[in-house]
């Protein structure tokens, strides 16, 4: 018999991060997911889930995580929380404080995470999954909406990119994942595709990834995105 796998989940309170929990959890992985508040715990305790608590953006509240995590390995750690940004969507009319809460939550608070998580990932096979969209991609996100958005998922992929070519474990595996369009209060009521199936792809995607090394984009059905 071999042991379960085990994943940590940063942002989980709803939406992508909770059906990502639910469906970890129903395939047998033994799951720890972050929300932002305790009253926000509820789903995924009946879920079975072992709750943490983190606010991505806030320095204390990872450095608070991170102790509490001392000396805990998972085999994957997955940053899915995320932000849409302002609702205009307009490059002119994006204020400062705007643009400055969607790039430190979509691109620069992943990164922190990801490297102050570092020592809790499995040294051997250990992936590291970022929720980026193709949205991010320049090649073809530009142009499909949400530019601002888009950007930021630019950054992520930019970001990512830069720390994995700044590692020296040749053993890590990292994912940049597409979800699809999904409906969640991001994705909105119009969305083709539903949490479950998302999330069913992405576990399989995640799944099949564990071992395998090197930085790959790709979306929930496993196609490669280009950059
Ligand atoms: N839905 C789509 O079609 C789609 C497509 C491409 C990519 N994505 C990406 O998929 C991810 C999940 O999206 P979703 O559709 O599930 O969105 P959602 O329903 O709006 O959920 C967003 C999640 O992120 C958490 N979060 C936001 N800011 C955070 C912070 N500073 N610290 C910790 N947690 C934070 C939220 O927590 P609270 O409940 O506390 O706010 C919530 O759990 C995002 O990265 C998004 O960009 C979604």
């Amino acid at each position: 018999m071999t042991a379960s796998r085990s994943i940590l989940i940063i942002g989980a309170s709803r939406g992508l991060g909770l059906g990502l929990a639910s469906e970890f959890t129903a395939q047998g992985w033994a799951v720890t997911a972050t929300v932002r508040r305790a009253a926000q715990q509820a789903p995924l305790q009946e879920l079975g889930v072992r709750v943490e608590e983190l606010e991505m953006t806030a320095p204390a509240s990872l450095e608070q995580l991170s102790n509490r995590l001392d000396g805990q390995r998972f085999d994957v750690i997955f940053v899915n929380a995320g932000v849409a940004g302002p609702d205009h969507h307009s490059n002119a009319q994006a204020t400062a404080e705007e643009m400055g809460h969607l790039f430190l939550t979509n691109a620069v608070a992943p990164l922190r995470v990801a490297e102050r998580l570092l020592p809790n990932l499995a040294a051997e096979h250990g992936l590291i999954v970022f929720m980026s969209s193709i949205l991010g991609s320049i090649e073809t996100g530009a142009g499909m909406g949400m530019p601002l958005y888009g950007a930021s998922k630019a950054a992520l992929n930019h970001l990512v990119q830069s720390f994995v070519r700044g590692q020296d474990n040749p053993k890590l595996g990292v994912l940049l994942m597409h979800p699809g369009w999904v409906r969640t209060d991001m994705g909105g009521a119009n969305a083709p595709l539903d949490i479950d199936s998302s999330c069913k792809g992405m576990v399989e995607q995640v799944s099949a990834a564990v071992g395998q090394t090197g930085l790959r984009y790709l979306d929930y059905q496993g196609n490669p995105l280009p950059w």
